[in-house]
């Protein structure tokens, strides 16, 4: 069922659009908003965003205020329409057009050289600026209706895992933000994938929905920005994790076990009996093809090693729903680096503080 039902806090207006039948009328209402000025969150293919008028410092200003994000982090510039890029950019290099035919609308996102008209909020000072043509039917609605560029991050609070739900948004934002559209899940998952086209070659600031190898095909070679890697791997399982680069994070602290399965297994079980003598509450984060070799704690499976994509739908979720429990650590198995698992890996590092433990 469509409609406006009800208002979470005093000024936060929930909007339920069916992605298969959408009312304009509803549509209309919230690019009235975003048109005056305010706030609202809506469904993307890779997570729900935080929307505003990217040419107005006062509404993109309410996007950081609400997510209680570092005003350094620049936010990305959502379009409908190639022609939507001439104002915002200096230029568009030639190598860069067939870069889009083949993934615009979707979950790439490309760094641009900013004309005048972006505001510095936007940018966080750099001389760039970040566009992305998203292709989720609501998304796409409700940008062409408001008839501006909307600035838009993943529209959860700084620091907690991205949203793929409406219900993620209600609990991070409700009561912070104008209007909350509740359209449906996001199916890929993981947020796009940032790619710099600026140097010789093409490199990749974020992976994510569109993958290296998909951008190889187009473009031959693709680096990664080293930067993702992360600090120095922690080999030993702490007694205490400590401080962490939380982003992506769940409250309990989250360990990585990578290595060969099987011996991922038994050095989960390992640990899980080592926390558990240390009184602590521990959870699992596994595969389909590994849930039946735990026992006796909270386990949740991210999906089937065979469907990669399964996987990146769900992380976010069920990091997410831990936050439900009463575990202080959750020992998570890793899976292959490769296609979309390496935004997958990526982000479960990042939620991880990058503690990875070795399985030997
Ligand atoms: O899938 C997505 O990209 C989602 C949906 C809502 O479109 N949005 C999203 O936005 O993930 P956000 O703000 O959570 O992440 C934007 C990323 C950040 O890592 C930011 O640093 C980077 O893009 N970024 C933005 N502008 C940039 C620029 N000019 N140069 C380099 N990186 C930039
Ligand atoms: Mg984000």
């Amino acid at each position: 069922m469509s409609g406006v039902v009800n208002k979470v806090m005093q000024d936060t207006k929930i909007v339920k659009i069916d992605v298969d039948k959408i009312d304009n009328s509803l549509i209309e209402e919230c690019a009235n908003i975003l048109n005056c000025g305010g706030t609202v969150a809506f469904p993307t293919e890779t997570v729900y965003g935080l929307g505003a008028n990217a040419l107005d410092p006062k509404a993109v200003k309410k996007i950081f205020e609400a997510k209680g994000r570092p005003s350094d982090n620049p936010l990305i510039v959502h379009i409908t329409k190639i022609e939507d890029i001439f104002p915002l950019v200096e230029s568009i290099p030639q190598k860069v057009y067939p870069v889009i035919e083949k993934f615009w609308p979707g979950p790439l996102t490309i760094i641009f050289e900013k004309s005048d008209i972006v505001p510095h909020e936007i940018s966080a000072g750099l001389s760039t600026v970040a566009i992305r043509m998203p292709s989720h039917p609501i998304a796409v609605k409700l940008i062409e209706e408001a008839g501006i560029p909307i600035a838009a991050p993943s529209a959860n609070l700084s620091g907690k895992p991205s949203p793929t739900k409406a219900e993620h948004v209600i609990e991070d934002l409700s009561g912070k933000v104008d209007a909350i559209v509740a359209g449906g899940d996001s199916n890929v998952g993981v947020e796009s994938t940032v790619l710099d086209m600026s140097g010789d070659i093409p490199m990749i600031l974020r992976p994510g929905g569109v993958t290296k190898e998909m951008l190889e095909e187009v473009l031959g070679e693709v680096s990664i920005d080293k930067a993702i890697e992360g600090p120095t791997e922690i080999k030993e399982a702490p007694k205490s994790p400590g401080m962490k680069y939380t982003h992506y994070a769940p409250k309990a602290n989250v360990i990585i076990i990578e290595g060969d399965l099987e011996k991922t297994v038994n050095k989960i079980k390992e640990l899980k009996v080592n926390y558990e003598n240390d009184n602590k509450k521990v959870g699992i984060i596994c595969t389909d093809e590994t849930i039946n070799k735990y026992t006796k704690s909270i386990i949740k499976s991210i999906g089937s090693r065979n469907s990669p994509e399964s996987i990146a739908a769900n992380l976010f979720k069920v990091l997410r729903e831990f936050d439900e429990t009463d575990v202080q650590i959750i020992l998570s198995e890793s899976v292959d680096a490769v296609k979309i698992g390496q935004a997958v890996m990526n982000r479960l590092k990042k939620a991880a503080g990058y503690c990875i433990i070795k399985a030997e």
